[in-house]
Parts: C-alpha cells; sequence; structure tokens
C-alpha cells in the first residue's frame, strides 16, 4: 500500500514553527515545534553542522540517528523519531515532544518520590531497558535528565547520542559466546555522565547492557533520597567514589529499595542483578519492591509526590 502523500514528502525546517529551547546539548539544541498544517507539537533537536564536524562527533549523531530508527515507535517508552531533514548549515531530528519534561525537574520539584510512585517509575525503567537491551543497545547516558515525561506522565527515555549497538538483531550468531553478546570489548573514550557512569567505562572503558543496569541503581538511589549516591566537588573524585564504591544511604531510605540499589550498584558488571539473567530481567522483576505488580500491565501512573 502507498503511504499517503504527506507521509512520504521530504520535511524542511519551513513546515514547523520553532518555539522556545527545552533543553540544550554541547552538540545541539532542542526546540519545541509546531507542525503547520496539522499544528501537531514535536521536540526539533537542532545539530549545527560545522560544530559536529569541528568537534569530530559526525558518527555519535549518526549512531544516534541509527539507534532510533532501530528502536521505531513500538516500544511506548522511548521518544521517537519522525522525520530528519538538513538544510546548508544544519540537521534536524523531528522526535516526540515530553510534555511533562524532564524527570529531573519532578526529583527537584518534590525532593524525592514515594514508595509507590518509585516502584512504579522503577518498573517502567526496567521495561524500557529490557526493550533497548534486546534491540542490542545500550544507552550510556541514562540519567534523570535523559528520562522525561509524556502527557499522561509516563517515561519517554531519549538521548541517544552516547549509545552503542552492541549486536545488530536479538538472534544470537552460532559462533557467538554469551559474554561476546554481554560485553562489548572494544576500548571507547568516555562517553556518559560523570554522576552515573559506571565503574567498566572508567577503568577498561567497555561498556555493556550492565553499565544501563548501574546506571538504573543510581536512578532509584535518586528518586528515592533526592541525591546522586556518587556525589563530589571534582568529577575525578566522583570517579574515586565510584571505582571504591564509597556511598551512603541517608536515614531513612526505604529498606526494599536499598537492596535493589545494592544489588545493581556492585563493581563487578555481570554480578549486578538481572546482568545473566537468561531472560532479562527477571530477576529484577522478581524483586521485593516489584511485589504485587502486574508487569504485563503497570497501570495507570500514582501521582507523583
Ligand atoms: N528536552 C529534550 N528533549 C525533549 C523532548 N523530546 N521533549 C521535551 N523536552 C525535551
Amino acid at each position: 500500500m502507498t503511504p499517503p502523500v504527506e507521509e512520504v514528502r521530504k520535511r524542511s525546517a519551513s513546515d514547523y514553527v520553532f518555539g522556545k529551547v527545552l533543553g540544550e546539548g554541547s552538540f545541539s539544541t532542542v526546540y519545541l515545534a509546531k507542525d503547520v498544517h496539522t499544528n501537531k507539537e514535536y521536540a526539533i533537536k537542532v545539530l549545527k553542522k560545522v560544530h559536529i564536524i569541528r568537534e569530530k562527533k559526525t558518527e555519535y549523531v549518526m549512531r544516534e540517528k541509527e539507534v532510533l530508527m532501530l528502536l521505531g515507535s513500538s516500544c511506548q517508552y522511548f521518544v521517537r523519531l519522525y522525520w530528519t531533514f538538513q538544510d546548508a548549515e544544519r540537521l534536524y531530528f523531528v522526535l516526540t515532544y515530553a510534555k511533562n519534561g524532564e524527570l529531573l525537574k519532578q526529583i527537584d520539584k518534590h525532593q524525592c518520590f514515594n514508595i509507590e510512585c518509585t516502584r512504579y517509575y522503577a518498573a517502567e525503567l526496567v521495561l524500557a531497558l529490557e526493550y533497548l537491551h534486546s534491540k542490542g543497545i545500550v544507552h550510556r547516558d541514562l540519567k534523570p535528565e535523559n528520562v522525561l515525561f509524556d502527557e499522561n506522565w509516563h517515561i519517554l527515555i531519549t538521548d541517544f547520542g552516547s549509545a552503542k549497538i552492541v549486536k545488530e538483531n536479538t538472534e544470537k550468531c552460532d559462533n557467538e559466546t554469551e559474554s561476546d553478546t554481554t560485553f562489548h570489548k572494544r576500548r571507547n573514550s568516555f562517553v556518559g555522565t560523570a554522576q552515573f557512569v559506571s565503574p567498566e567505562m572508567l577503568t577498561d572503558t567497555s561498556s555493556s547492557y550492565a553499565s544501563d543496569l548501574w546506571a538504573l541503581g543510581c536512578i532509584i538511589y535518586q528518586i528515592v533520597s533526592g541525591l546522586m549516591p556518587f556525589r563530589g566537588p571534582s568529577e575525578y573524585l566522583i570517579f574515586q567514589k565510584i571505582l571504591n564504591l564509597d556511598y551512603v544511604y541517608p536515614e531513612g531510605f526505604d529498606k526494599t529499595a536499598k537492596d535493589l540499589v545494592e544489588k545493581l550498584l556492585v563493581i563487578v558488571p555481570n554480578k549486578r542483578l538481572g546482568a545473566t539473567d537468561v531472560k532479562p530481567y527477571t530477576s529484577i522483576r522478581e524483586h521485593e519492591l516489584f511485589i504485587g505488580l502486574n508487569w504485563d500491565n503497570l497501570g495507570p501512573p500514582p501521582r507523583i509526590s
């Protein structure tokens, strides 16, 4: 069947009215934009070509597009890439507009989440990671700024500029061993954000699906306490703390959430809860924090408090 003309027509910046800045990264600016034909709102990520070339970030930009295309629209927990286009100076990624902004903003607003909200959003993150990893993608920069909320307060994970594609599809090749698919052996330069970076990315800079499980542990810690687990006055001191697993739980930190975080913040990637699950992430789903939760239908999100 031929798609409607409107769906195949090449877009350009003149198809949108650009509004406020939603976010700014080192190589891009995200704008709220309205499609002049449909009035539908999008978030458009704009990247300056000279800047990308000068900073040698072409590979990252191409990777982000590739990952977003791999993700498509089949999982509700990721921003969707609708179209890309370019003009002489810029590249444009037309993305889902997450109306309710960043998880970080909600943590700042509420200080911390109660245990019901923690359970719910931790579960959405687990489902999102199950899907992402089943597609052979490691995010590598999961943090509360990259977890957005849609109009119904479901999560939308964004920013795949640091992501890595570990394997092209979910089928394992005959000559591929378990550790080949779990760990990426190639050395890479540092990616990610200091406070959420996993120890293996600091030592041998190899990343794996388990690097996202470490970040999950950091995020759960932060939504429960309002604080990041590894804090310090400089990146160097934060890295030292991460490598020494030097963190403490504030008084009153929920006991069950603490048990889960402790099982995710483990130095050896393969020892993190879920890392060696035959069916990811059964052992996380079975954790006490999630008792009574219907994983096939989490239901509507609780009001954040
Ligand atoms: N900030 C960065 N990306 C965004 C998006 N897709 N929606 C809303 N705010 C954003």
